[in-house]
């Protein structure tokens, strides 16, 4: 089942990939310095579970994937640039990602800063340029704002890196969690959503969605940094020990963890019980998020 899912996941890399690479060719007097990092890193393989939440989220709700494309590209914006400037020496010094080194080994770090900056900057370019109804896309400017911003991703990034000077606690690593990682997840779901005309209640319940796969995923990440391998990984694994990182692991150790995870993907799929078998693709990504090995 997740082998199954693990390649259809592959297939909708592939086909947002091609459309990814042309959302992300700029006008003429771009530096090319700037368009060769940020194409770097972007078009690195992810496995593009935003994007995909974005768009299976909207199709879910009666919408075309036609009308997401260019917001999951914009979320995809959105969570290159917090991998390009996690990576960095200030933050996590981390030298491979997506199995290449990072960006500012690749190029350097006044690139990587820049390239990510820009990064962020163009999700909301694109959608204010793509999403043709403007009353809509003031309201998506305002969702990715929110799980960008200091009450979302960003936030959760702050508190990531102040919690490494203090002992391990559950409770705060799950408010990183929240923050660092669900935010963006719950973000890409509720924009899907509102690309697809849910109403308001179809949104909450793709976003409450969102949030517990998000902290499904994280959890499992943690988990990964202590038992896989960077080969397998496409970057570096046991650093987060090291570098006294707020990790369910570390908090609960790897069973509780796993148990953990196991609960959010379950809360993940009953958040969809109002749904049939077209939120099916959804429900097993939740299975994947915690079975995954990648
Ligand atoms: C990595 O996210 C950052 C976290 C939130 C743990 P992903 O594991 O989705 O990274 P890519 O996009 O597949 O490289
Ligand atoms: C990062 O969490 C979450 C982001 C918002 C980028 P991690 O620091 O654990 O992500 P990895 O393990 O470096 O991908
Ligand atoms: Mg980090
Ligand atoms: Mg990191
Ligand atoms: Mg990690």
């Amino acid at each position: 089942m997740t082998t199954s899912f693990s390649k259809s996941l592959k297939d909708f890399a592939s086909e947002f990939d091609r459309r990814f690479g042309e959302y992300l060719t700029p006008g003429d007097d771009v530096p090319s310095e700037l368009v060769k990092a940020i194409r770097y890193s972007a078009l690195a393989p992810g496995k593009r579970i935003r994007p995909y939440l974005v768009v299976r989220c909207c199709e879910l709700v009666g919408g075309r994937a036609a009308d997401a494309w260019s917001i999951a590209a914009a979320v995809e914006c959105v969570h290159t640039f917090s991998l390009i400037h996690d990576d960095l020496p200030a933050m996590d010094d981390d030298d491979l990602r997506r199995g290449q080194p990072t960006c500012h080994k690749k190029f350097d770090q006044a690139t990587a800063v820049l390239a990510g900056d820009a990064l962020v900057v163009l999700a909301f370019e694109l959608l204010t340029r793509h999403v043709k109804d403007q009353a809509v896309a003031a309201r998506m400017v305002l969702e990715l704002a929110l799980g960008t911003g200091w009450a979302g991703m960003i936030g959760g990034q702050t508190a990531d890196i102040l919690g490494q000077s203090k002992p391990p606690v559950l409770e705060l690593a799950s408010y990183i969690h929240k923050r660092k990682t669900a935010s963006l997840f719950e973000t890409s779901c509720r924009l899907g959503a509102m690309a697809g005309r849910g109403d308001t209640d179809t949104i909450a319940i793709c976003g409450c969605f969102g949030q517990s796969l998000g902290r499904a995923f994280q959890i499992a990440d943690d988990l990964l940094d202590v038992t896989s391998t960077a080969e397998e990984l496409g970057k570096k694994v046991g650093k987060d020990a090291l570098a006294n990182k707020q990790t369910f692991p570390q908090c609960v150790g790897i069973q509780r963890s796993r148990t953990a995870a196991t609960e959010e993907a379950k809360a993940a799929i009953a958040e969809l019980s109002t749904f049939g078998p077209q939120a099916d693709d959804l429900r097993a990504l939740a299975r994947y998020v915690v079975d995954r090995n990648y």
